[in-house]
């Protein structure tokens, strides 16, 4: 069993599809051992709680220093025997410390085709207003390995949305979430099926 730590900000839906995975058997390889939010109001906090799953606000607010809050960081993983990170909407940036120590054990899921419509400032509706303005007849979403960069690292897995002419930006983050919901189990279990194999083969 691969422990998975998942960060997030929002609302935590994909934390539920993964969450729904582990329980359905699709993902049975893995198990959550902790959420961390920036945000101690995040509803992906309360979904932890409710399933039982230890669930820290972490926030860089309550500590003096970017040390001291990295520090923290690494401690509530390392105590709880994370292997895997995934960011479930986490807005903030992971550490560079954190990075580093879990190098390429690091997942992140964007609602765009990278590595087109990624990087700094590319979140939320304004990935899906940039995707519109631009014209595009196809848009999806992609986990990659996360690295220094902003939406940088190899991707691990992608699945496209046809962008339909009359789209808005609310009704094709609507259906690039519904894709995220089966990509990111899916591409979590691709990836520690690998990371089990080197590890123990
Ligand atoms: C998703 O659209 C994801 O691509 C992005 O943040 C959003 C998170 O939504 N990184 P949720 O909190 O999982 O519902």
């Amino acid at each position: 069993m691969l422990q998975l730590a998942v960060l997030g900000s929002g609302r935590g839906s994909n934390f539920q599809a993964i969450l729904n995975a582990i329980d359905g058997g699709r993902l049975s390889s893995t198990r959550v051992c902790l959420v961390i939010s920036n945000n101690s109001d995040a509803g992906i906090l309360a979904l932890a709680r409710s399933a039982g799953i230890p669930a820290l606000h972490v926030s860089q607010k309550q500590f003096p220093t970017e040390e001291a809050f990295t520090d923290a960081m690494i401690v509530a993983l390392q105590s709880h025997g994370t292997e895997l990170i995934v960011l479930a909407g986490y807005m903030k940036r992971v550490p560079p410390r954190v990075v580093r120590e879990y190098r390429g054990r690091i997942l992140n899921i964007h609602p765009a085709l990278l590595p087109k419509f990624g990087g700094q400032g590319m979140y939320g509706h304004h990935v899906h207003e940039a995707v519109i303005a631009a014209r595009e007849r196809v848009s999806g979403a992609t986990v990659h390995v996360v690295d220094d960069e902003y939406d940088h690292g190899s991707i691990v897995l992608q699945r496209t949305v046809e962008v339909s002419p009359d789209e808005t930006p609310g009704t094709l983050a609507a259906k690039v979430l519904e894709v995220e919901h089966a990509l990111y189990p899916d591409a979590i279990r691709h990836y520690a099926d690998r990371m089990l194999q080197l590890h123990h083969p």
